[in-house]
């Protein structure tokens, strides 16, 4: 018994360690920030719901729902959009919201 448990923790550590030594470190992975607006607005927006279509709403309405859904990320300690990308997020669906002029 005490045996089997002893293998069973080499195997556990060995594949740790195998994790761990494989890829981009962790903290790399968490500072991805895509540059591109509809990749940055499916990355930050697609996560907990499909992301909304931008023609869903009118420009004037976009701010309020972004910095509520931020608010929703800081909460549920999933992380704030940088503010780079919560720029570019906005200017997205507001420049293809329902009443946008010229959508892009
Ligand atoms: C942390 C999870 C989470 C993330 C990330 C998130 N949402 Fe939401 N979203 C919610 C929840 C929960 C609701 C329903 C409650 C509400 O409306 O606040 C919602 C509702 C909505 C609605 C419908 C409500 C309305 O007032 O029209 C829209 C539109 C929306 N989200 C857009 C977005 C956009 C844009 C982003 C990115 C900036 C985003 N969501 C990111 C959780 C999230």
């Amino acid at each position: 018994m005490m045996q089997a448990r002893a293998v069973v923790g080499i195997v556990g550590a060995l594949m740790l360690a195998a994790c761990t030594s494989e890829g981009p470190p962790p903290s790399a992975q968490e500072n991805y920030a895509p540059h591109e607006p509809q990749k940055a607005y499916l990355y930050y927006c697609g996560g907990c719901h499909a992301a909304p279509q931008s023609g869903s709403r009118v420009a004037s309405e976009w701010p309020a729902i972004v910095s509520r859904m931020q608010q929703r990320r800081i909460a549920t300690r999933i992380g704030p959009i940088p503010p780079e990308q919560l720029r570019m997020i906005l200017d997205y669906l507001q420049h293809n919201a329902a009443d946008a002029r010229d959508p892009a």
